[in-house]
């Protein structure tokens, strides 16, 4: 009998969509499927063969949320519904108000890192509010923790992702366009430099058989949160890139364009570009990729680098940021142990392993260092 009440916010959308497909069968969860659009959330309980009275339509931003979550009794809120760049707390605190846990996927920056500014009133209610529920920082973090006892002193975090053809949703697409050819701050060799989103081009070799892809710099949480999480780093970055070199370095050269002020913005190119991706998609390799590269002095006192690797085929990869909170709200629902009290970034909540396990049965493979 379900008796865990989860309530997936843009539960339609392209990872909110894949996270219900995981949820639907939990004989522990109760899961409502929520967004603006009634009928689209109505179509997607129809195929996962729920009740249309567990399909809503609610306005992540529109008045009287908290009642409305409180009403429904809902024990969890999964908040898909980005971009999260410049978004407030208000589904956050609703959550909280109505006495629910929240998890999101975000991952502006400011939005993940500024989370435990509701630490005091997530306590107050007794409940469990983290952000950044998603490839970054959770996978992240887990992967560096994991390599962490190998070094007497981690100095350096490179990371970056590939992403194959299948192109996310609007809200991702949305989310980094809107830093594209903007400025940003991270650590490189012990001091703060100012990169751009999109530019500082790289090409990076994968293990096969993603092989090599070019990447741009991104403004994302990990550059905030890894330095205040591994003391003594000097140096962290990400990049990521589309899996179609033309279509990367048509966004690289957009986003010059931002950086010498003769765009405003890349936002307006997100919509079309978006829907330009679904048409190239059977042009584009279906393969992505992760790495994470940890440098440092190893416990024998001499240079140490590992390098992890996370490998998906067959448009698989979309499935590997929805696995923390698909393994968060597993737990949640479950009889285990008690989620922490709180709110926090989604560091260290998860193991690599618990973060893959939830990924079963997908084409993603992991290299270990
Ligand atoms: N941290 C990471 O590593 C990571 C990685 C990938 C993605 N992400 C995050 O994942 C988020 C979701 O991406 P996606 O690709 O799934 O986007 P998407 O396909 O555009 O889905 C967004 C969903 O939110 C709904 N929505 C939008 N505004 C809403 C509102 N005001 N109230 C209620 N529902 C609303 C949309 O439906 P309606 O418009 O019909 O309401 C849609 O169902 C992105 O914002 C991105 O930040 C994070």
């Amino acid at each position: 009998m379900a008796h865990h009440t989860l309530l997936v916010l843009g539960g339609y959308g392209f990872f909110g969509t894949r996270i219900c497909h995981a949820l639907a069968g939990n004989k522990h969860i109760h899961l409502l499927v929520a967004g603006r659009d009634a009928a689209r959330a109505r179509a997607l309980t129809t195929q996962l063969g729920l009740p249309p009275r567990q399909a809503l339509a609610l306005d992540a931003h529109a008045p009287g949320l908290a009642p409305r979550l409180a009403e429904l009794g809902v024990d969890t809120l999964i908040h898909t519904a980005g971009p999260f760049q410049g978004q407030d707390y208000r589904v956050a605190c609703a959550a909280i108000d109505a006495g629910a846990n929240y998890i999101d996927l975000a991952d502006g920056r400011d939005f993940v890192a500024g989370i435990a500014s509701l630490d005091a009133r997530a306590r107050q209610r007794g409940v469990f509010v983290t952000s950044g529920a998603s490839s970054l920082p959770a996978l992240s973090s887990a992967v560096v923790d994991r390599y962490l006892p190998r070094f007497r002193q981690l100095t350096s975090i490179r990371h970056g992702i590939a992403s194959g053809a299948r192109a996310p949703g609007l809200a991702t697409m949305t989310g980094i366009f809107s830093y594209c050819g903007k400025p940003f701050q991270r650590l490189v060799a012990g001091r703060q430099a100012r990169t751009h989103g999109w530019l500082d081009l790289q090409r990076h070799r994968f293990a096969a058989p993603v092989g090599r892809r070019l990447l741009g710099s991104c403004d994302v949480p990990d550059l905030a949160l890894f330095p205040q999480r591994y003391p003594g780093l000097e140096t962290v970055t990400f990049h990521a890139g589309f899996a179609g070199a033309p279509g990367h370095l048509f966004v690289w050269a957009a986003a010059q364009l931002v950086r010498l002020g003769l765009l405003r913005s890349l936002v307006p190119l997100a919509k079309p570009l978006h829907a330009i991706s679904h048409w190239l998609e059977p042009l584009v390799s279906d393969k992505g990729a992760m790495f994470v590269t940890m440098q440092g002095v190893g416990l024998d006192g001499l240079p140490l680098t590992l390098t992890w690797q996370l490998l998906a085929a067959q448009n698989h990869g979309p499935h590997i940021p929805c696995g923390a909170a698909i393994a968060l709200a597993t737990q949640l629902a479950s009889d285990g142990a008690p989620a922490p009290r709180g709110a926090m970034p989604c560091v260290g909540l998860l193991t690599v392993e618990a973060y893959l396990a939830a990924l079963q049965g997908y084409d993603v493979t992991e290299v270990p260092a």
